[in-house]
C-alpha cells in the first residue's frame, strides 16, 4: 500500500446478500488488484439512497452482508481499504463542487435513468411508457453519476474496475475531470480508465440475466442444498423431453455455459457426451453440476460462516477503513481547494 502504487477505485449499492454472478463478474476482478495497486472499495449507500430512500430499515443488514461477502471472497482487509461511502464525508463535499461544474444536460442524458426509475417503482416488467419523469426522479438520482465522479476523484484513482453497465458513468466520470481540469487551469485529476471483467456474465438459472429481483440467482452464501435445488430447477435443451432422448450441448442455456464456467476441461467433455449420448439425464448432470459447483464455493462458504461468528471485527473493518479512506480523501479535498482558490 505504498504511495507509489497506482490507486483503483470501485463500489457496489449494498443491495443485500451478493449472487454468484457478482462474484464471477465483479469481485474476481477486483481481487486480481489488490496486489499491484492501492485498491479502495466502497459500499455505496448513498448511491442504495437514490432509490432505495424508503427502504432503509434494511440497510445495515445489507451493508453488512455485502461485506461478508466481499471479504469471505478474498477481499483482503490487509491488502485493500474496504469503506463505506456514508463515513466519507468529504465526497459528499466533492460531490458539491462537481455539481457545480456538471451541466445539467449531462446529467439528463443518463442512459441508466429510465432504467432506475423502474427500479424505483419496482415494476422491472412493465413496458416502456413514454411519460414526464421529471416527477419521479429525484434530485440526488439525477446526481448519481456526479455522485460516481466523486467517489472515484475522492482518491483521485486512476483506474476503476466495472462492468459494462458501469461504462456511461465512467466515461461521464472522465468528462468531469477534464471539465474540471480545463476550468481550474490543472492536471490534477487523472481520467481515470475502466478494466472490464474477463468472465462473461452468469445467466440466472431461468436463463434470464441474473438478479435478485428476479428470483432466479444463486446467492455466494447459499447452503450447499440450496444450491442444489435451484440448479434441478435451471432450464435445460428444451427439446430433451424424454430420459432417453439425446440432448444437445449447445442448446442447453444454463446449466451447460455452468459446466464450462466451474468445471475443467476434461468433466466438460464427458458431460458433453454424456448429454448427446443420453448415457445421462438431465437430473444426473445437474447433480454433477451442483457438486462441482459446492465444492468451487466451499472455501468461500466456510470462511462467511466463521466471519458471521464475529461480527465486531468486521463492524471494525468497515469503521477502521473507512477512518484509513478518509485520510486520502481529506488530503485530496485539500488539494481541490487549494486549487479552487477557496477559503
Ligand atoms: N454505480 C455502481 C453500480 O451500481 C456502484 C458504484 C458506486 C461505483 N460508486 C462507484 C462503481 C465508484 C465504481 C466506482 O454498480
Ligand atoms: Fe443440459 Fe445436462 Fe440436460 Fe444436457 S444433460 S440438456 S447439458 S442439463
Amino acid at each position: 500500500m505504498s504511495e507509489s502504487k497506482k490507486r483503483i477505485m470501485s463500489g457496489m449499492r449494498p443491495t443485500g446478500k451478493l449472487h454468484i454472478g457478482h462474484y464471477m463478474g465483479v469481485l474476481r476482478n477486483w481481487l486480481s488488484f489488490q496486489d499491484e495497486y492501492d485498491c479502495f472499495f466502497a459500499i455505496a449507500d448513498w448511491h442504495a439512497l437514490t432509490t432505495k430512500f424508503d427502504q432503509t430499515k434494511d440497510f445495515r443488514q445489507n451493508i453488512l452482508d455485502v461485506t461478508l461477502d466481499w471479504i469471505a471472497s478474498g477481499i483482503d482487509p490487509e491488502k485493500s481499504t474496504i469503506y463505506l461511502q456514508s463515513l466519507v464525508p468529504e465526497t459528499a463535499e466533492l460531490h458539491i463542487f462537481l455539481s457545480m461544474i456538471t451541466p445539467q444536460n449531462w446529467v439528463e442524458r443518463d442512459p441508466t435513468l429510465k432504467d432506475m426509475v423502474k427500479i424505483l417503482r419496482g415494476n422491472l416488467d412493465e413496458p416502456e411508457k413514454e411519460q414526464d419523469l421529471s416527477g419521479i426522479i429525484s434530485y440526488g438520482l439525477l446526481g448519481y453519476p456526479v455522485l460516481m465522479s466523486a467517489d472515484i476523484m475522492s482518491f483521485n484513482a486512476s483506474v476503476v474496475p466495472v462492468g459494462t453497465d458501469q461504462l456511461a458513468h465512467l466515461e461521464f466520470t472522465r468528462d468531469v475531470v477534464r471539465r474540471f481540469n480545463h476550468i481550474y487551469k490543472t492536471e490534477y485529476f487523472n481520467e481515470p480508465m475502466p478494466k472490464l471483467t474477463q468472465t462473461p456474465l452468469l445467466k440466472g438459472i431461468d436463463g434470464q440475466k441474473m438478479g435478485k429481483s428476479f428470483n432466479n440467482d444463486i446467492k455466494i452464501s447459499d447452503s450447499d442444498e440450496e444450491t442444489a435445488k435451484k440448479i434441478m430447477r435451471a432450464i435445460t435443451d428444451r427439446s430433451r423431453i424424454k430420459r432417453t432422448d439425446p440432448g444437445h450441448p449447445d442448446e442447453c442455456e444454463v446449466v451447460c455455459p455452468y459446466f464450462e464456467i466451474f468445471a475443467d476441461e476434461e468433466t466438460v467433455k464427458t458431460q458433453r457426451k454424456n448429454c448427446e449420448e443420453a448415457i445421462w439425464g438431465c437430473a444426473d448432470c445437474k447433480k454433477q453440476l451442483a457438486v462441482i459447483m459446492n465444492d468451487h464455493f466451499r472455501e468461500v462458504r466456510t470462511k462467511r460462516k466463521e466471519l458471521e461468528q464475529n461480527l465486531d471485527y468486521v463492524h471494525g473493518i468497515i469503521k477502521g477503513g473507512s477512518e484509513k479512506a478518509r485520510e486520502t480523501a481529506v488530503k485530496v479535498l485539500k488539494d481541490v481547494k487549494e486549487i479552487m482558490q477557496l477559503y
